[in-house]
């Protein structure tokens, strides 16, 4: 039986997120850069005899059979037959409900972790199919770092990592549900679109400040409909001096790019006196969360 193994599960936001359309199976076609920030769950695997059993510490993820990691867990043994048993424990930092493909990166840490832990040795390619049977975030989760990604968001293009991002994260005190904005989202009522080319132009010379401008976000035309806060977080971030600010996936959670680590803590500390969820993060580096050694998702 393999060991033990403590995984670091990041968060994502998404700097830019156009939608093509509808696609006959009732999903969007997206456009989108997913980048993972230094704000991670925690998830250890313990090899066991048989089953899987799951624990976490918090109340507002389901504790059953219909919690992602779970399912992941499930769906690895049901397609590569059972070598042993699994005992997950989340460690739940990442906000829930909040665009940050929070349940999508714990059920990308247990496939990787099964994998690595019973030796299956399945390669990339499979697990990012039995990824994309999980949602559509789950197979970014299993890549890692920075991805252009198209089609349901399966389809992905990694993105040179040598951008590093400065910055403060707000999440409102309500959730969204992914369903939801999606199913009313209309193209004739978005008001600003990106421009994909420029943004990855702008990443690809590692320029912040013209990476920054070029975030937009299309769900925000729905997202800011249900709740006005939305575009209040998203200005008074910019007012606090941050370079852009705009929401994240399908919302609603809001974050700013800063140039600098010092102007983003002051802002971070300015808006804790409105919210009570406020985070002052960076891209992702593997292993930076905690300083933990044990850790293997999340690529450098
Ligand atoms: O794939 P996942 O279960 O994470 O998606 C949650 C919901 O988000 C879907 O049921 C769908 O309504 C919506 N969605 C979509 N188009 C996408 C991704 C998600 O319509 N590309």
């Amino acid at each position: 039986m393999g060991k033990r193994m403590i995984i670091e599960a990041p968060a994502k936001i998404n700097l830019i997120l156009d939608i093509k359309g509808k696609r006959p199976d009732g999903y969007h076609e997206l456009e989108t850069v997913m980048h993972q920030i230094s704000l991670a769950d925690r998830i250890i695997l313990n090899p066991c005899a048989s089953g899987i059993k799951l624990g976490i510490n918090s109340g507002l993820v389901p504790y059953n059979e219909s919690n992602l990691a779970y399912r992941a867990a499930s769906v690895f043994f049901q397609k590569n037959g059972f070598k042993g048993g699994i005992e997950i424990f989340i460690e739940k930092n990442i906000p829930v409900g909040a665009g940050l493909a929070g349940g999508s990166t714990d059920a990308a840490a247990v496939l990787l972790g099964i994998n690595e832990i019973y030796e299956y040795n399945l390669s990339e390619e499979l697990l990012l199919e039995m990824a994309a049977e999980l949602g559509s975030d789950v197979p970014f989760c299993v890549l890692g770092s920075s991805a252009l990604a198209r089609g349901r968001g399966e389809i992905l293009t990694p993105l040179p990592s040598a951008v590093f991002l400065e910055i403060v994260l707000v999440k409102p005190d309500f959730q969204l549900s992914t369903a939801e904005v999606y199913s009313k989202f209309e193209l004739a009522k978005v008001e600003q679109f990106p421009d994909t080319r420029a943004f990855l132009a702008a990443w690809g010379r590692g320029d912040v400040e013209d990476i920054a401008v070029n975030m937009v976000n299309v769900l925000e035309s729905v997202s800011i409909r249900i709740h006005p806060e939305i575009a209040v977080i998203k200005e008074r971030l910019k007012e606090l001096g941050a370079l852009n600010a705009v929401m994240s996936g399908s919302g609603p959670s809001v974050f700013g790019i800063f140039k600098e680590r010092k102007g983003a803590a002051q802002a971070a500390e300015t808006l804790r006196k409105w919210y009570s969820e406020v985070y002052l993060v960076s891209s992702y580096k593997r292993g930076d969360y905690d300083g933990k050694k044990e850790i293997i998702a999340g690529r450098p």
